[in-house]
């Protein structure tokens, strides 16, 4: 039997409502027991001195781009599980934008037969709506149920037809999968390259107006409530769709959202200026669909995440190479390479006092989970928790360690990161998968 013990840490698991000092043994890949000086109950362990830090379950990203197949030279499925570890996180859900598609049965076994060969960690797969990510045609969804997808999306482009959207939604409840949409309206977007404010005009640069989000959350909405489908909101970024996302929750529409850290922390001056306010800088690593906001629209995200309108933070991991950005700002591909940093971003709210670190962790683990209802999926049991019987994924964590962002030092292919060279507070120390450690920083004493 092969037996770790994770000594001492103070172990969050907002799943459980547990937070205090306690071991975490992991038997075979599965976690055994939780609880004050468990790990002295056995001999044969691998042990971990978690002394001084946070044990958390591994987290779960609902929204991450692994690339692979199709466009290897941005990232694969190894090097994207491999940041991801580093990350903290144990499971991630793949973006159906590969090439091809992921829009049919073979497409999607073939992911998870790569992930299963060559990945760290767990990886879930998410089917297109629409064939080929086309927005003209609907994927078969029972189909790509059948091949084990946890959700159904078009990530990088929104469905725009509105009844083609409606269908989805209600095929997909059929499967009890949400449809993942990124809502910005293409007509309002056209070529639009930042978010349209100040930063845009003083750059020449065609704004992505607030209202090409809003205007598709609120039809959206409707339209969820219209077919009972269940609509999930990826990279909320405006205040707008936060106080629509809130109206509906209130009536009981089934609706999810989730924020990434850096829609949480960045305005869209890193367009702009970057770190040095004295020149202006046409900064591609800072563009991203949606677009960065204003600090409004970052004051309410952080408010929504704390009180649950938002249910969970996903990164919207990017990766892209240095020819998809070391050109003109128009032709530049949007994205931002984030797992690596999530962590260390989020943790900026609970420094400043924004959310508590016991619910950012839940924002991170169960939310995501409960969010997709993938705690009542089959297979799924346990994930997002350290219960008895879950699987043995966790992270550990110094919410106090201060490091440097260096990308050439992340796992991931992608070193587009805007916040390069800046100081983050949260660290990452240690990563464990079914039992496994899969990242370490030298800082865990393992005996
Ligand atoms: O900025 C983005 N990049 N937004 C998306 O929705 C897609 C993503 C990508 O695939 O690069
Ligand atoms: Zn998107």
């Amino acid at each position: 039997m092969a037996t770790l013990a994770i000594h001492n840490g103070r172990v969050i698991d907002p799943a459980l409502g547990r937070d205090g000092i306690a071991d975490v043994v992991i038997v075979d890949g599965r976690v055994s027991r939780v609880g004050p000086n468990e790990g002295d109950m056995v001999v044969e362990a691998e042990r971990i001195d978690a002394t001084g830090l946070v044990v958390t379950p591994g987290f779960i990203d609902l929204h991450t781009h692994l690339r692979e197949p199709g466009f290897e030279g941005k990232e694969t499925i190894r090097t994207g599980t491999m940041a991801a570890a580093r990350g903290g996180y144990t499971t991630v859900c793949a973006m159906p934008n590969t090439r091809p598609a992921m829009d049919s049965r073979p497409a999607i076994e073939s992911v998870l037969r790569e992930a299963e060969r060559s990945g760290l960690i767990r990886v879930l797969p998410i089917g297109c709506i629409t064939r080929n990510r086309e927005g003209t045609e609907l994927a078969p969804a029972g189909e790509l149920a059948g091949a084990g997808v946890v959700a159904l999306s078009d990530d990088g482009d929104a469905v725009a037809d509105p009844s083609l959207m409606r269908h989805a939604l209600e095929y997909a409840t059929r499967w009890g999968l949400p449809v993942a949409q990124h809502c910005e309206d293409p007509h309002l977007v056209r070529d639009g390259q930042m978010h349209e404010g100040w930063v845009a005009t003083r750059l020449g640069l065609r704004g992505r107006p607030a209202s090409a989000e809003e205007t598709f959350v609120a039809r959206d909405i409707a339209l969820a409530e219209l077919s009972g489908g269940h609509l999930h909101i990826c990279h909320v970024s405006t205040a707008g769709s936060v106080a629509l996302i809130a109206a509906a929750k209130a009536r009981g529409a089934h609706v999810t959202a989730e924020v990434t850290p850096h829609h949480l922390t960045l305005t869209h001056e890193e367009v702009g200026f970057g770190n040095d306010y004295r020149s202006i800088r046409y900064l591609t690593n800072a563009k991203v669909n949606p677009p960065l906001r204003e600090e409004a629209d970052l004051a309410a995200l952080r408010i929504a995440l704390r009180t649950g309108v938002i249910d969970a933070v996903a990164t919207d991991h990017a990766p892209h190479g240095q020819g998809d950005k070391e050109i003109e700002f128009d032709l530049a591909a949007p994205g931002l390479t984030m797992l690596e940093t999530a962590f260390g971003l989020c943790m900026k709210l609970v420094h400043e006092g924004d959310i508590d670190l016991p619910t950012l962790i839940e924002r991170m683990t169960i939310g995501p989970v409960r969010a997709w209802g993938l705690d009542i999926r089959a297979g799924f049991d346990g994930l997002g928790t350290l219960a008895p019987g879950a699987p043995g994924d966790v992270a550990i964590l110094d919410p106090n360690a201060d490091w440097v962002v260096d990308p050439a030092a992340f796992a991931s292919k992608g070193k587009n990161t805007p916040i390069a060279g800046r100081t983050l507070r949260g660290l990452v120390v240690a990563t464990v998968f079914a039992g496994r450690l899969v990242h370490e920083t030298g800082r865990v004493v393992t005996l």
